[in-house]
């Protein structure tokens, strides 16, 4: 009796380990038939002197893509002179773990070398030569990584609010071709890499207006574009979860897969005008603004936990459509949002809070995945 009384046990507790097992615990496990789960990543998390990020990673997320060092001034500071090794590395870490790699970005208005758009007098160049010099920027960093980095966002931020042209000093000087020409070099440099425009405030009617009909010039003229990329810098109180609908389906429409791309949601109050991300829309430090620099209220975190399911309840909604969700971070000690649209305030974005422990949010969405 004994014996069958141990075997009854031994064979519930087989049955619980297993079922144990097969649930998912992490958010790269439970999305894994959904989307890519992705981050991005700052030097000492692929480094590795960020020890808990740099273990953490794998684990939860199935793709990357790199925070800063793989931006033009980065890497061409000066001309023709290139700096590999942080990109090297960052791209190693990622194929180690065998996570979906995107770069990040070819051409954007900000974060460029200052020697890009001007001659050695100082002189802004003709569209000759930025032409070339784009060229060669492109086929040089998409060729180094070809085969490696499976998508590239090739263009960053070139439209306005209000659907016009961004005039940044690549317009200015090439006109709106410079976007198609960008296109171009990456497909010559990697004919199999995934190609993105990639955008910040996507849900204002404005911007998908423009951005749909960039797209669609593209792709009357033959230029390979894969995807948009909706960065998903959001607040409590922007944008609607229908508009941001409104803009994934359009997106869809034209039959380019969508991302979310930059995702972090903030749990402050956002000053007025403030809704984008352009790095240089900054608001006066006021303590009224800065309300949780000792800890989040649970009432305060609640809301933003319901508010980050509403968003991911969305991207599930849409899984035939969003192949990935990338968060722009991974713990909120390193969140940008910390220092914008206002410089120096403790906010709360992403998934893993400031000693990387998984807030309560991270089971919630594996809970949802896994439903
Ligand atoms: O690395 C230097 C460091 O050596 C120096 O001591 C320090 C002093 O300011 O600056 C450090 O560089 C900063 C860098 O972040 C790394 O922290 C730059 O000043 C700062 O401008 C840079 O900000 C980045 C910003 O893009 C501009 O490139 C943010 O980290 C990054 O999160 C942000 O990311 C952008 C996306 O690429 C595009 N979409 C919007 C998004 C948010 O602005």
């Amino acid at each position: 009796m004994k014996r069958i009384v141990s075997y009854v046990v031994l064979a519930v507790v087989s049955l619980a380990t297993l079922q144990a097992g097969s649930k998912p615990t992490t958010l790269r496990q439970a999305l894994k038939n959904d989307f890519y789960i992705g981050t991005a990543l700052n030097r000492g998390q692929y480094l590795g002197t960020d020890e808990k990020a740099f273990n953490l990673v794998p684990k939860q997320f199935s793709a990357i893509v790199a925070e800063n060092c793989m931006k033009s001034e980065k890497l061409q500071p000066r001309e023709g002179e290139f700096f590999f090794d942080d990109a090297d590395k960052f791209v190693a870490y990622g194929q180690k773990h065998k996570m979906w790699i995107t770069g990040h970005t070819l051409i954007w208005h900000s974060q460029t070398p200052r020697w890009f758009f001007v001659d050695s007098e100082g002189k802004e160049v003709s569209k000759e030569v930025l032409v070339e010099r784009m060229k060669k920027h492109i086929h040089t960093v998409v060729g180094r990584y070809k085969g490696k980095i499976k998508g590239w966002d090739v263009v960053n931020e070139a439209i306005e609010d209000n659907g016009e042209w961004r005039k940044s000093k690549f317009y200015k000087i090439i006109g709106p071709e410079f976007i198609k020409l960008a296109f171009q070099f990456a497909h010559e440099a990697d004919p199999k890499a995934e190609l993105y425009y990639n955008d910040y405030s996507m849900a204002l009617e404005g911007r998908r207006n423009g951005v749909v009909n960039m797209v669609k010039d593209l792709q009357s003229q033959g230029v390979k574009i894969h995807g948009i990329g909706m960065q998903g810098h959001v607040g409590m109180d922007y944008p609607t979860i229908q508009d941001f609908e409104k803009s994934i389906v359009t997106f869809a429409g034209l039959g380019v897969k969508v991302m979310i791309t930059e995702l972090d949601l903030s749990a402050l109050p956002t000053p007025q005008g403030n809704r984008g991300a352009n790095v240089s829309d900054v608001a006066a430090y006021n303590e009224k603004i800065n309300p949780f620099k000792n800890g989040i209220p649970a009432e305060a975190e609640a809301a933003w936990e319901k508010r980050y399911m509403d968003f991911f309840k969305l991207f599930l909604k849409h899984k035939d459509k969003v192949t990935r969700v990338t968060l722009w971070g991974v713990s909120d000690k390193g969140s940008w949002k910390n220092n914008f649209p206002v410089r120096g305030r403790t906010d709360y974005p992403l998934l893993f809070d400031r000693d990387y422990n998984a807030k309560k949010i991270v089971q919630l969405i594996i809970d949802e995945a896994s439903k």
